[in-house]
């Protein structure tokens, strides 16, 4: 999870705490004026209906589903969290140790084989992906790999509790920063790396199915779709309002804010995005609807994820660019 998106929801659960303190606090922060609350009471959202392929497989009664890929490779998943092990000739090679999976990562290894789990490979540092790995071993008995930029990572934090630190690092193009939404361009070459390995199966970290050719090659156009539109976006803004024939220009939607709040210099720029994210996510997300599950659920957070690197890592600053006069 990003930074800013964890702020986000930190911001999101206070703001949920205040709009569903008790009535008695209610009252009591109504009397004194500090009580405003934050969130209109809304009814619940629907969203478009997910087809029995797109919602994956039925969890068995241990609470994970196992599917096997062939040549001795699984994919095994909590329905939320995924993970991939392999048995080999000797012993079994494990990628990822998701929390949730926990212990049922043993159980799925054990119900295919008895041999030793000798290797936990890394895909990236985050604790929700790889912290059931003392699980599976100690640094004595098993090999934990993972990329360089990872035990980089897991060293700056210091405290990586069940995340065994990793015994070998790599560098090379096995980065695969999927889901690193602060490295778009990484993520996004990515795709295009996955695409050049000769594979049938593809295990994404999340999402209850594993995947194949198809669903990388989906995924690619759909993030480079949102990048395009994104960065059309973005240059639209930069254009005059037209007298109304560019709804994106900031001149006009910066104006807008500012005249309404002319003490608030950051209501103008907060808007100002709210506006661009949301218009990038009403024009990409019917695009998609037929080919993503949930593109309706997660189209305007992928969204506001895409923009900001499209500005700052891109360099297509549209409004913000090089001032000359
Ligand atoms: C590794 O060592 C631990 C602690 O002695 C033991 O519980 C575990 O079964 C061992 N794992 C393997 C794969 O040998
Ligand atoms: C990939 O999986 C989807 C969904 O299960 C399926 O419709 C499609 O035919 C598969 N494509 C390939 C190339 O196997
Ligand atoms: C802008 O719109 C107004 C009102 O519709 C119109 O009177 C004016 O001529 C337009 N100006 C331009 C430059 O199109
Ligand atoms: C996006 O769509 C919603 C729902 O139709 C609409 O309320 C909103 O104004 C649209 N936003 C932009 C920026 O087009």
């Amino acid at each position: 999870m990003s930074l800013r998106k964890l702020l986000t929801s930190i911001a999101y659960a206070l703001a949920i705490a205040k709009a569903t303190a008790s009535p008695t606090a209610l009252l009591s922060a109504s009397v004194t004026g500090a009580y405003t609350p934050t969130i209109e009471p809304q009814s619940t959202p629907t969203y478009y209906p997910v087809s029995e392929q797109q919602a994956g497989s039925q969890l068995n009664n241990d609470e994970y589903y196992m599917q096997s890929l062939g040549n001795g490779g699984y994919f095994v998943t909590d329905g939320g969290y995924n993970h991939f092990f392999l048995v080999a000739c000797h012993s079994v090679i494990v990628v990822d140790a998701p929390a949730t999976l926990g212990i049922n990562i043993l159980k799925a290894i054990r119900s295919v084989t008895d041999l030793p789990v000798s290797h936990v490979v890394y895909s990236h540092h985050h604790a929700d992906h790889i912290s059931a790995a003392y699980l599976l071993g100690t640094l004595d008995n098993v090999t934990f790999i993972a990329q360089k930029e990872t035990a980089t990572k897991l060293a700056a934090i210091g405290d990586y509790g069940h995340r065994l630190y990793p015994t070998i690092t790599f560098e090379d193009s096995y980065t695969l920063n999927l889901g690193e939404a602060e490295d778009l361009p990484g993520y996004i070459k990515a795709h295009e790396q996955v695409m050049l390995y000769d594979f049938e199966y593809f295990v994404g970290g999340h999402v209850n199915v594993p995947g194949n050719r198809t669903d990388v090659q989906i995924a690619k156009e759909y993030v480079l779709d949102l990048f395009e539109t994104c960065k059309y976006a973005l240059l639209e803004a930069a254009k005059p309002y037209n007298n109304g024939s560019n709804e994106l220009s900031a001149e006009f939607l910066l104006g807008l804010v500012t005249a309404a709040n002319p003490s608030n210099p950051w209501a103008p720029q907060a808007y100002f995005e709210k506006v661009i994210t949301e218009w990038v996510a009403n024009v990409t997300i019917p695009r998609w609807d037929d080919r993503l599950a949930a593109i309706d659920v997660y189209g305007l957070s992928n969204s506001e994820t895409m923009l900001e690197p499209v500005k700052i890592d891109y360099g297509i600053l549209g409004s913000f660019g090089v001032k000359l006069d």
